[in-house]
């Protein structure tokens, strides 16, 4: 299996090396964002969607499957050769590790399948202030090396968004587990969830929320080992990236993201420089 991978990414860098254009990286697709009205444990199968339905061939094209050489891990395309993820899917990763890893995007399906189209990665940069002790600036972004055209990405918010998204109704999406230490699920998954203010969280968590979190839970609804690095979306706006969480779907503890309008700054200067 792996040395499948591995070909399939030699392919991949025979082709970049073939291929003289540079790659496209700016091209963010942004929106405004008006207010209507971890996963993680940081395992091998680390985090699933909990309560979840089948997401829709085509409703989150821009999900993206990570093996990182063997692990598993959820990503997002938010531009033609770059994946947003978990800084704890790679954290312990080496950088030549890199050419082991494969992103498959455009599919419903853990193993691929029709549409799907997969890419080797060329170079990763995991958040330089990410601790793995608080889950703190748990982001993480990887170079492909080819780029994929005719994907829609996910959206990231504007630069300049106030929002906490507090209140507000979002989406998670992944392949993981089904319950904290099941098995993981073959067919992408989605369920929603509600995001809560950070000071409803914080007394949940003791306080170790900080502002570059966001939690989000509802009854019987939770991402979980598996969905780590996939997001956490309102519309096609992506405002969270799945980190960590006590259990799963536990009505105590909420599911804890990412939040990405810590990161806009970050993101458009790793992704230029990467
Ligand atoms: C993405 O998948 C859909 C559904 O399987 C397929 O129709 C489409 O051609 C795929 N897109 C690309 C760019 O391959
Ligand atoms: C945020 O930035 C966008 C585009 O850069 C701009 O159109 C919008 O007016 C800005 N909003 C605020 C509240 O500054
Ligand atoms: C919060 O602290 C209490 C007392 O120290 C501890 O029992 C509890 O497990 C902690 N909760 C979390 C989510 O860490």
């Amino acid at each position: 299996m792996r040395a499948i991978f591995l070909a399939i990414g030699l392919m991949c860098l025979v082709k970049y090396a073939f291929s003289s254009s540079l790659p496209s990286l700016l091209n963010y697709e942004e929106v405004s964002f008006n207010p209507p009205t971890l996963r993680k444990e940081i395992t091998a199968e680390a985090n699933k969607i909990v309560g979840g339905t089948v997401a829709l061939v085509g409703e989150f094209p821009y999900q993206a499957t990570l093996n990182l050489g063997g692990r598993l891990c959820g990503g997002t395309l938010i531009a033609t050769s770059i994946i947003l993820t978990a800084a704890h899917c790679l954290a312990d990763m080496s950088a030549s590790s890199a050419t082991t890893f494969k992103v498959t995007v455009n599919t419903t399906k853990q193993s691929g399948g029709t549409g799907a189209i997969s890419r080797g990665v060329r170079k990763f940069v995991v958040h330089a202030s990410y601790n793995p002790n608080t889950h703190d600036n748990d982001i993480a972004l990887l170079a492909l090396t080819s780029p994929i055209t005719n994907v829609r990405f996910a959206k990231l918010p504007l630069a300049n968004t106030t929002s906490t998204y507090a209140d507000q109704l979002a989406v998670v999406v992944g392949w993981g587990t089904t319950s904290s230490g099941g098995t993981i699920s073959s067919n992408l998954l989605k369920a929603s969830v509600n995001v809560m203010t950070n000071t409803a969280c914080n007394q949940q968590y003791n306080n170790t929320i900080t502002s570059g979190m966001v939690c989000a839970a509802s009854p019987g609804k939770d991402s979980c080992q598996g969905d780590s690095g996939g997001p956490l979306l309102i519309r096609d706006v992506q405002i969270g990236i799945t980190s960590f969480g006590k259990g799963c779907a536990d009505p105590r503890f909420a599911g804890v993201y990412t939040r990405i309008t810590r990161y806009i700054t970050w993101i458009k200067t790793i992704s230029s420089t990467i």
